[in-house]
Parts: structure tokens; C-alpha cells; sequence
């Protein structure tokens, strides 16, 4: 894989510019202090479809060509949005059938943002034409390195119910059943009386008196998802067509949006000319500790990457939007940068360069704060710029992994519509729990879809996979019998992609592959907890479980099912052998997987946290997968390893207090050769260039 931004030298370092907001007097000031951080490329024009089409047809490139002109002279590479994320007020006034329609079946209006209906024909023309007159007028700008589409698409408008959506969703439906039929059996209308007998009978999920048809509801959250791609791929091949060479990326948020279907994203984004960009930013009052929510993000971004990926934003300290925004304390600016850069990440972006004066992100932080230059955070912003020019050698380095959590965005949706045996089993934050039980844990993890090739995984987890289709099965089946670890977590593997039961025994998808039946459900009241016979304590959930065909590692000593196997595990025998020759023999002769004979876990409880992390702390290690290196308690490793074998080891110490870790290789942060312990201060970070040694083992 080639640079990722060619445009641009080494790391990528910058953030949203706004100049729109700030006289012109302001902007040579901004290129200036730009060049004193070491900036080399900013996104501009995110929100400027009002200042570059100020009445319908009226395209003006005055200003965006100084600003382009610029940042050019200065040396400052451009990001340059299709700014379609937010059309101007004269817009929807003139197209009002534009403007989003909520779930209660309210019309919202514009003067906030993305006031769009993402399956709107005549939107998507009108954001089609402006992206069309950008790339013709800025294609062979010297300034112009990448291009951006729209801004985090589905953040405020990830569902829209109007009359528009109502008929695209119809051809979606079309398309995927063929007819009205075949409809019905998928949304198992014979239930309630809800029989479809003319398409026009079929309509979003609108307010009804009690649930609505889960099978309407996962439908309509995979059509919403692919409407917002469809308008992506057509600004995308827009570009591609009139500004060949240079790539085009939109921004994700993949720590925080679960409403797109990312996996569905990724090969939209992947590719010659395009890149995976990931927005992230802190929760501060979450039960996942804040470098964990980094780790997630950022090991789903490079996943879907399937390599080096670029963070587009994050933030210099507080953000705006939540009850309390917490600001970083000194060092944690740059600490949160390198975590991101540690697992993939091609340099550091920030929402955004200078805060604003106006507006209701005027509170939120950024590179250039109100406080000026003489402040915390325009230091760090400059030590970061330092950082990241002497992380050059690391670009197109990859970050590995030998475990992977699956995670499927349909089977999380159908999980949430309502009518479920407990409220309390969240997928997605079951899927992070669980990745963070890895992080504490040192062990680095990627993300996969259930249909993914996982021969590379020695072990892979399926913390929360509900809704499973034969193709899954068939691919996890297949992992097991060349050897793989496989744990799956409870409540799962019971239905179909379309939210349909699968046939007994339950889990249907899984029953076998764990040589175990479900009999029963037994979910426990709020704040319940049971205890294992192996001194373990489950929450939320417990099963009435048998194990005709596995091992019972754990039994239930009390709560609802106590006595009856609550950890199984079915060990491969000789029978799920691949025969001699066949392909997957082959693959397990040469892979990475099977150290470990396979073995498929079953966790029918939600294990508390130390449990859990104790648990898959040991499946791991008895699967060979260990640490990316051993440190001691609050600093985090991670590896990143350039296809010739040069390795760099990111040391972060999240605690307040010194510590020693036991590496030797240069800081390419400081140039200081290190022999024997790295002494890292409170907060404070090290990237190692690793000595051969270590790069040949
Ligand atoms: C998102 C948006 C930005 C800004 C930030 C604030 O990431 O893309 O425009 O609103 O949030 O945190």
C-alpha cells in the first residue's frame, strides 16, 4: 500500500479551518502560527456551502481561492470538503420536502445542521452539482492533497420518515425481496395481522400504538445506512472522475455512531484514491475509561482500513456537547494523538484550528483557543507537530493484531428493538466491554465482520452476535475445525438476518459449534448478580443451559439456574478435523491459527469485568496470544511494524505517577537511545525505533 496522502509530507498534522468565520486580517495570522505548529494540512469549507453557493446557481470562488492561494504560499496542504453537510437556509426554504422528518413524524427545521433527507432526490442533485463545480475548479490546485466528502455522515439525521424516504425505502425493498411475498415471510407478517397486500401499504417505521415489526425496523435501519453511502458514492465517483489521483475519504465516528453500517462503508472507502477517516472524541463521564474509547475507535478504524488509517478529528481538550465537558489535563493532548497513531493512524487532526468566535461551538476547544498562544494548549499543540514530524518513519507501518471481535452492526440493531427478554443486553456496549477487557489486558484486537476471513486470528471473540446467517456459520465453523479459539458471548447466534428464530435447539446458529442447548432464558432483575462455582460473578442474564456436547467449566451456585452450566467449552475433535489435503488443512498447516488444538467457548452470563477479563486473559494466552509487550500497570503498548520488520513500540503512561518499562531502541520522540528500562514520567510517552533484534523476532 502506497502513502496515504501523497500530497502531503510524512505525518498528517492539522484540523477543521473555518476562515469564513474570521476576517481576512485573521488568515495570514492563521498560516503563520499554522507553519510555528508544524501543520501540513487542513479540511476546509466543511460548512461553506452557503458562502460558496449563495443563491441558487450562483457559485463564488472568490474567497475559497484565497484561502486556497494561501495556504499554498504557506506551504499548508488542503483537505478540501464537497461541503454538502449542511445546505444553505435559501435552500430549504425553496425545497422544504428536503428537510428531515423525525420519528414521531415531525418536519425538522433548518438553522442548526444536516437539515437533510438523505434519499432526497433533489438534495442529492443539488449536493452532486456543487461537488461538481469544486472538483472542476479546484482539481489541479497546488494546494488540494484530499478530498472530503459531506461531514460524519448520519450524526444528527440518521433517519428520515418523510413521504421520499418512504418510497425509496419501497425500491429498497423491492430490490431485496423480489415481491410483496417475500416481504412478508421476512417480516413474519402473519403476526398481528399485518399482512402487506400493495407496496404502497408499505411505509418507514412511524409512530404506531405499541412495537412496531422488527423485521420493519432492522429493514429500515439497513436502508437508511445504504442511503447515506448511495449519496457518498456519488459525490466519491464525482471526484474520482474530475480530480483523478487525488484521494477522497468522508469522516466517520466510529466510537460513537452505530446507526451505519460500517462494514457495508469500508469497501466504498478502501481502495485506489480513497482512505478510512475517523472522527473521535472522549466521553468524559462513561464507564470505559477515556484511552480505552481511543483503542476501540481506533482499532474498528483500522479494520476497516485493513491497514493505516487518518484520525480527521478529535479535540484539543473539552468539547461542547455533553452535560459536563471535562477539559485534558497537560499531556493529554498529545498522549490521546499517539494512541491513534499507535493503532493506525496517519497523523493527528483536530476539530478545529482556531475556536470560534460565534456559534454554538464556541466552547468547544481547539488547536488556536480563545486564550491565545500563550496557553497549555497551544504548547502542546506545537510539541505535537514536533512529535509528529519525527514519526515520519513510522507512515504505512501496521499495527497487529492476533485476535479479532466480531462485530455486525444488523444483528446490534435488531437487538435493540424492543420486546427483548432484558433491556440490558446492549450489543455494542457488550462488544466494548469486551475489547476493553483486551486493552487492559495489553492484547491489541481489530474488529471483524461474522463473514470475514479470520484464518489470520488465533483467537476470535463474538461477544454479542444475535442475528447470524448461514454464510457466518458456515465461516465460523469453518475457523474452528482449522483450529481457531472462538468464545461467544449470551444471547447469541438465535436468530436469522431477518430477526427470525432460528430452528431449535438454541441457539440455532451456534447449538452445535458449542455442543450446547439453550433451554430457557433467565434474565435477572435490575442490579442482579449470580456467582460461578469457579468464584466468578455473572450480571444481567443467566441461561437454563445443557451441554450434551461440551465441557461445563463453570457452573451457576446460585440465582435463577443454579446448578446448571453457566462457562461450556467444546474442545475440536478429531472428527472437525479438515480432511488431509483439502484446503482448510492446508490453510491450518500454513496459518496462524490452531496452536491450540480449537476449542469453541460458550459465556452464558454477562461476567463482570475482572472476571471477564480474567477468563479471556487466559483463553488467550492458552491461543498464544499475549501482550504487544509487558508494562507495568496504566501504561499502554502498542506495536507498529513496517513490512521490512522496523518495529516501533508506542509507550503511553496514562497514570499520573513514573514509570519504568523494560525496552531498549531510540525515541524517535526525544532522539535518546535507550538500553535497558525506559523511564517514562507521569502522563508522559515514548515511541521506540526497536533495535533488529527485536524486529527479528
Ligand atoms: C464533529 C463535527 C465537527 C464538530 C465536532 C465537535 O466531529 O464533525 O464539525 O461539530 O463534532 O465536537
Amino acid at each position: 500500500m502506497g502513502k496515504l496522502v501523497p500530497g502531503i509530507r510524512g505525518m498528517a498534522y492539522g484540523g477543521d479551518y473555518n476562515p469564513e468565520q474570521w476576517p481576512e486580517q485573521v488568515w495570514a495570522e492563521d498560516v503563520a502560527l499554522m507553519r510555528e505548529a508544524g501543520v501540513n494540512l487542513v479540511s476546509v469549507a466543511v460548512f461553506g456551502w452557503a458562502w460558496l453557493e449563495p443563491a441558487p446557481g450562483r457559485y463564488e470562488f472568490d474567497k475559497l481561492d484565497r484561502i486556497m492561494d494561501g495556504l499554498h504560499a504557506g506551504g499548508i496542504a488542503v483537505d478540501l470538503a464537497t461541503a454538502t453537510a449542511s445546505p444553505p437556509i435559501w435552500f430549504s426554504r425553496a425545497h422544504p420536502e428536503t428537510l428531515p422528518v423525525d420519528a414521531a413524524g415531525r418536519r425538522l427545521t433548518y438553522g442548526s445542521r444536516q437539515a437533510i433527507c438523505p434519499s432526497s432526490p433533489v438534495y442529492r442533485r443539488a449536493a452532486r452539482d456543487l461537488t461538481e463545480q469544486l472538483a472542476r475548479r479546484y482539481a489541479g490546485h497546488p494546494a488540494l492533497a484530499m478530498w472530503h466528502v459531506h461531514n460524519e455522515y448520519a450524526c444528527h439525521n440518521a433517519h428520515c420518515y418523510c413521504e421520499v424516504s418512504a418510497a425509496a425505502f419501497r425500491d429498497w425493498l423491492r430490490a431485496r425481496y423480489g415481491d410483496l411475498a417475500g416481504l412478508n415471510d421476512a417480516w413474519g407478517t402473519a403476526f398481528w395481522s399485518q399482512t402487506y397486500t400493495d407496496w404502497e401499504q408499505v411505509q418507514p417505521p412511524l409512530p404506531t400504538p405499541t412495537s412496531a415489526n422488527p423485521g420493519q425496523l432492522l429493514d429500515f435501519r439497513r436502508f437508511s445506512s445504504d442511503e447515506h453511502l448511495a449519496c457518498f458514492s456519488a459525490e466519491r465517483d464525482v471526484l474520482h472522475e474530475l480530480s483523478p489521483g487525488v484521494p477522497v475519504t468522508t469522516n466517520l465516528m466510529t466510537g460513537s455512531c452505530f446507526n451505519l453500517d460500517y462494514w457495508a462503508w469500508a469497501p466504498e472507502l478502501t481502495g485506489p484514491d480513497r482512505l478510512v477517516s475517523n472522527d473521535h472524541y472522549l466521553l468524559g463521564e462513561h464507564p470505559l475509561p477515556g484511552p480505552a474509547q481511543i483503542a476501540f475507535a481506533a482499532d474498528l478504524s483500522r479494520s476497516l482500513a485493513g491497514g493505516p488509517w487518518l484520525l480527521m478529528e478529535h479535540s484539543t481538550s473539552a468539547v461542547n456537547w455533553q452535560p459536563r465537558n471535562l477539559r485534558k489535563p497537560a499531556g493529554q493532548l498529545v498522549r490521546d494523538s499517539l494512541a491513534h497513531v499507535a493503532r493506525g493512524s496517519e497523523g493527528a487532526l483536530f476539530f478545529q484550528w482556531r475556536a470560534s468566535r460565534a456559534g454554538s461551538e464556541k466552547w468547544h476547544s481547539a488547536m488556536v483557543p480563545h486564550a491565545g498562544t500563550d496557553s497549555k494548549i497551544w504548547r502542546e499543540v506545537v510539541q505535537l507537530g514536533r512529535h509528529l514530524r519525527a514519526l515520519a518513519p513510522v507512515e504505512g507501518a501496521r499495527t497487529e493484531a492476533r485476535v479479532a471481535l466480531l462485530l455486525d452492526y444488523p444483528s446490534a440493531w435488531a437487538q435493540e428493538a424492543p420486546n427483548q427478554p432484558s433491556t440490558e443486553m446492549v450489543a455494542f456496549e457488550e462488544i466494548r466491554r469486551w475489547h476493553t477487557a483486551l486493552w487492559r489486558a495489553g492484547i491489541t484486537a481489530d474488529l471483524a465482520h461474522p463473514g470475514a476471513d479470520l484464518t489470520g486470528y488465533r483467537l476470535v471473540l463474538a461477544p454479542a452476535l444475535y442475528a447470524v446467517d448461514d454464510t457466518a456459520v458456515a465461516n465460523l465453523d469453518g475457523y474452528l475445525r482449522a483450529g481457531g479459539t472462538l468464545v461467544v458471548g449470551a444471547y447469541s447466534g438465535l436468530v436469522d438476518g431477518c430477526d427470525r428464530v432460528r430452528p431449535a435447539p438454541l441457539p440455532g446458529a451456534f447449538a452445535a459449534l458449542l455442543g450446547i442447548r439453550v433451554e430457557e432464558f433467565a434474565p435477572l432483575p435490575a442490579g442482579g448478580a449470580v456467582r460461578l462455582d469457579d468464584g466468578g460473578t455473572g450480571a444481567n442474564w443467566t441461561e437454563e443451559l445443557t451441554a450434551p456436547d461440551a465441557e461445563v467449566v463453570a457452573h451457576y451456585a446460585d440465582g435463577p439456574t443454579a446448578g446448571g452450566p453457566a462457562i461450556t467449552r467444546r474442545a475440536a475433535t478429531p472428527a472437525d478435523r479438515p480432511p488431509a489435503g483439502s484446503e482448510a488443512a492446508e490453510s491450518e498447516a500454513g496459518g496462524t491459527i490452531g496452536t491450540a488444538g480449537g476449542a469453541a467457548w460458550y459465556v452464558s452470563t454477562r461476567l463482570v469485568d475482572a472476571d471477564l477479563g480474567r477468563l479471556l486473559g487466559g483463553i488467550a494466552e492458552a491461543a498464544g496470544v499475549g501482550p504487544d509487550h509487558p508494562v507495568p500497570p496504566g501504561v499502554e503498548a502498542i506495536r507498529r511494524r513496517q513490512p521490512d520488520g522496523r518495529s516501533y513500540l508506542f509507550l503511553l503512561n496514562h497514570g499520573d505517577d513514573p514509570a519504568e518499562v523494560a525496552a531498549a531502541g531510540v525515541d524517535l520522540l526525544t532522539g535518546t537511545e535507550h538500553f535497558g528500562p525506559v523511564r517514562l514520567a507521569g502522563g508522559g510517552v515514548a515511541v521506540l525505533a526497536e533495535p533488529p533484534a527485536r524486529t527479528a523476532a
